[in-house]
């Protein structure tokens, strides 16, 4: 393998060649392609004047890296958006032959912010006819100007059949604003959501809206992201949602609980593709956190994608959930080392393997049983993974993972997800990466996202019980690289 393999490198998640990325953009498909805008700023391993990366993919887990799409302008830098396939030419950027593909992004004025102002985020866009290869930025650009709202930015646009109109959903410091347009350049004020509702440890950034039917049922419901910074349950950047509906101008709640996407600290800024060709809603989020993203150990390239995940909903207990779950299509990036019917947690389960992080577990285990699971290194770093019915808790503790001292918030405490008990097998999945975890339960109704960051492969997996636990049809998977042709 050429490159791709610095200390830390992710084999099988998205990462730039090299410097500074964070949030995904302009996730979108269109004529079988799928493509991954991201913040990017080329000059350096920190955040700094931003561009939009580009990379590109058939099947959302190999990806091929493309030249930067956006640069900042006389308008400012470019922060956070999305884009959209404009299928009937409103914009009249293209033909209806040849759709434009239209990115809807905010500006970002330096000047304007460092002369103490609040209206220096502004909203523009973009189109391209060659499915995403270049760019033509609008001639008359920002098309929604700012009176003066702090934090006023990453729009999310989509079509709304129902009312055929173009919805855009911005945040507004601690809301979110709907606004509508015919055509993608002139936008009309709706309503505002979320001043009195959810989280507000934070500033709310990154919003996305869309629809899902509740499993089994023909009912369907709009789910609203925020993510938010900082404030999320675990510290720092997190990602919460609501369950209501959307009548083309404004957003109700059906409860006024918000919950989170992911309990772990390290996935943010997460949006879905929009115009996927079978309707699924997959979601990607930036591998990281505000808290001390800046200060992780890479060092030619520094943050990650999470792999993309399908979202979908349930209702128990006559209340919604999202379930995320890696897409489907990741199964043929493995290949089986090992399995067993069953495990009987007697004693410790132990097995060794040359790298744990490049592979999966699967099993089914009872979520009323206690259950710990360690991977360790010879270095004496330990991943612990566990779950604690007494509590109702399960807790991810990296603090020996590997190295942790980069910034004092890293590994100060264990992370905590409160889960429903119940007496029921539910199927078991975690991913390791050269420097992450993610943690899916039933389905990914419980999920956990986390860097870690060891300084040897972890090369020996320890499950175990304090109760008679039987856990079943036990996987080891190796995870082949992505990187192999670059
Ligand atoms: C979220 C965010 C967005 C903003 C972008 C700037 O991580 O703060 O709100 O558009 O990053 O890079």
């Amino acid at each position: 393998m050429i490159g791709y393999c610095e200390q830390f490198r992710p084999q099988f998640h998205f990462t730039p060649k090299k410097n500074w990325m964070n949030d995904p953009n302009g996730l979108v498909y269109h004529n079988g392609i799928y493509h991954l805008f991201y913040q990017y700023y080329p000059d350096d391993i920190v955040w700094g004047p931003m561009y939009w990366g580009h990379a590109v993919s058939n099947n959302l887990i190999n990806w091929k890296h493309k030249p930067i799409a956006l640069y900042p302008d006389k308008h400012g830098y470019i922060f956070s958006g999305c884009a959209v396939v404009d299928h009937d030419n409103t914009s009249g950027f293209g033909t209806e032959k040849n759709p434009p593909l239209v990115a809807i992004f905010t500006y970002h004025l330096r000047e304007k912010e460092e002369a103490g102002r609040n209206d220096y985020q502004t909203q523009g866009i973009a189109f391209s006819l060659d499915n995403g290869d270049t760019w033509v930025k609008h001639d008359n650009n920002p098309v929604l100007g700012n009176k003066s709202i702090k934090d006023f930015r990453d729009p999310k646009v989509f079509f709304h059949k129902e009312t055929n109109q173009w919805i855009m959903i911005l945040v507004a410091g601690d809301h979110v604003k709907f606004y509508n347009s015919p055509n993608l350049k002139k936008w009309t004020h709706l309503s505002d959501f979320g001043k009195e509702i959810g989280a507000h440890g934070g500033v709310w950034e990154c919003p996305d809206l869309f629809k899902l039917k509740i499993e089994g049922t023909n009912e369907e419901k709009w789910i609203l992201l925020i993510s938010i910074n900082p404030g999320a349950p675990n510290g720092g950047s997190g990602t919460q949602y609501f369950v209501g509906d959307f009548d083309g101008e404004a957003y109700k709640v059906q409860y006024k609980d918000h919950k989170w996407v992911d309990m772990g600290t390290d996935n943010y800024a997460g949006i879905t593709f929009n115009n996927t060709p079978n309707g699924k809603r997959i979601l990607i989020g930036w591998m990281s956190n505000w808290q001390y993203g800046l200060k992780t150990p890479t060092k030619t390239w520094r943050g990650a994608m999470t792999l993309p995940r399908e979202l979908s909903l349930i209702k128990e207990n006559n209340k919604c959930f999202l379930r995320n779950e890696v897409i489907k299509s990741f199964d043929n990036q493995i290949t089986q080392v090992l399995k067993k019917d069953y495990i009987y947690l007697k004693d410790v389960f132990g097995l060794k393997h040359s790298n744990f992080n490049q592979t999966e577990i699967r099993f089914n285990t009872n979520l009323s049983k206690r259950l710990s699971i360690s991977y360790k290194n010879n270095k004496n770093e330990s991943l612990i993974f566990e779950i604690n019915p007494d509590k109702k808790e399960m807790i991810l503790d990296r603090k020996q993972s590997g190295l942790v001292n980069f910034d004092e918030n890293f590994a100060n405490c264990f992370h905590k997800l409160t889960y429903f008990l119940s007496d029921k097998v539910v199927d078991v999945r975690i991913i390791l990466d050269w420097s992450s975890i993610e943690i899916f339960i039933d389905h990914g109704k419980y999920v956990m996202t986390e860097q870690i960051f060891p300084t040897e492969f972890y090369k020996t997996l320890q499950i175990s019980s304090k109760d008679s636990v039987r856990i079943e049809n036990f996987k080891l998977n190796h995870v082949k690289s992505i990187w192999k042709d670059e």
